[in-house]
């Protein structure tokens, strides 16, 4: 049967009743990722804490995420104006944001990290939390590449520590991949499935390996397009053009870079060639190291394999 998280919001009038399985969730870092989980939690009933470095940061989020709602609502009410209305503001009821980071998951059920992809800064925001949390909360990271595993280690609840890992706009993209280390509890993988289900989502359960199933694909398909237009074998808009209308692709491999950012796509591949020196699929073409380099990062910066209008 279909499930619609949103659909059981709505048909419940107050939040307190949902008997959701996590319902206190504290999402760490209020960037591109840390924002779209927030919002989507939130409108599927949970209570959400926000938290980011600074106030000003989480002000940019809070913006982020009212006008990313009103699209939402805008969407899923039409011309009704109370019903959106409503939406927004219990939505907007159920969000909070600080920089206490001990303080947001004194109460939490589970933690979603979503800072900077960095193992030592990861690690360091791990320990506190594993410190402040009470020992029932269960620990999430949406690492893109890193090691959930390796992330784990400098907590003492590794069996209640897996991954989630959304995709950008989270709004919008309905898959969820939930990761399970060797040491990820059944428990806690249920209640992550389960979590991912109420947001809304699709998950699918992939094991701690590199770039678990979607970007272990993506990352190096995207550097096999650059190899290919490295030596000539056909230019970057031909080559979209064949993906998009020879392999139903939405996107070809150059306008995909041009989106995720180059310099994002080089650092998965520079961190795996560096625990997989022997991968082929995972070594970085000078085409793309030349590009970030020049500081042609994709759309963000203008320019990548297109020139874009910023
Ligand atoms: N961007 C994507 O498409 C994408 C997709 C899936 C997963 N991810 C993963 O999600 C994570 C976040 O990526 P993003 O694109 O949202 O990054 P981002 O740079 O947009 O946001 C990161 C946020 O974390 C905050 N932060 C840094 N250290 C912190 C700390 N110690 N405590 C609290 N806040 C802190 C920063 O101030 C920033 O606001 C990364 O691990 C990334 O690999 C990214």
């Amino acid at each position: 049967m279909a499930f619609s998280a949103l659909n059981i919001v709505r048909s419940f009038s107050s939040s307190s009743v949902m008997n959701l399985a996590l319902k206190n969730v504290t999402v760490i870092g209020s960037g591109l990722m840390g924002s779209g989980i927030a919002q989507v939690a939130a409108q599927t009933g949970h209570n959400v804490t926000l938290v980011d470095v600074s106030d000003p940061i989480l002000k940019k989020a809070s913006s982020r995420i009212e006008k990313s709602l009103e699209r939402v609502a805008k969407k899923k009410f039409h011309d009704n104006e109370p019903e959106s209305e409503k939406f927004m503001k219990e939505t907007l009821q159920r969000l909070k944001t600080t920089t206490n980071t001990a303080d947001s998951v004194k109460e939490a059920d589970i933690v979603i990290e979503a800072i900077v992809e960095n193992m030592k800064v990861k690690h360091d925001l791990f320990k506190t939390l594993d410190k402040a949390a009470p020992k029932s909360t269960l620990f999430a990271s949406n690492t893109s590449s890193l090691s959930i595993t390796e992330i784990a280690s400098v907590t003492d609840r590794k069996d209640r520590f897996g991954g989630l890992h959304f995709f950008n706009p989270v709004p919008v993209m309905k898959l969820l991949e939930v990761i399970r280390t060797q040491e990820t509890s059944d428990d806690t993988y249920n209640k992550m499935m389960t979590f991912g289900k109420e947001l809304g989502k699709t998950t699918i359960t992939c094991k701690d390996t590199p770039g678990f199933v979607v970007n272990r694909l993506l990352v190096p398909y995207m550097g096999e397009a650059v190899r290919l237009l490295e030596r000539g074998d056909a230019t970057a808009r031909d080559i979209d053009t064949a993906m998009k209308l020879g392999a139903g692709y939405p996107m070809g491999p150059f306008e995909l870079l041009d989106y995720v950012g180059l310099d994002t796509t080089l650092f998965i591949l520079e961190g795996w060639h560096e625990k997989y020196p022997d991968n082929p699929l995972f070594q970085p073409s000078d085409m793309l190291k030349k590009l970030v380099s020049e500081g042609k990062l994709g759309m963000k910066t203008g320019e990548g394999f297109y020139k874009h209008q910023k």
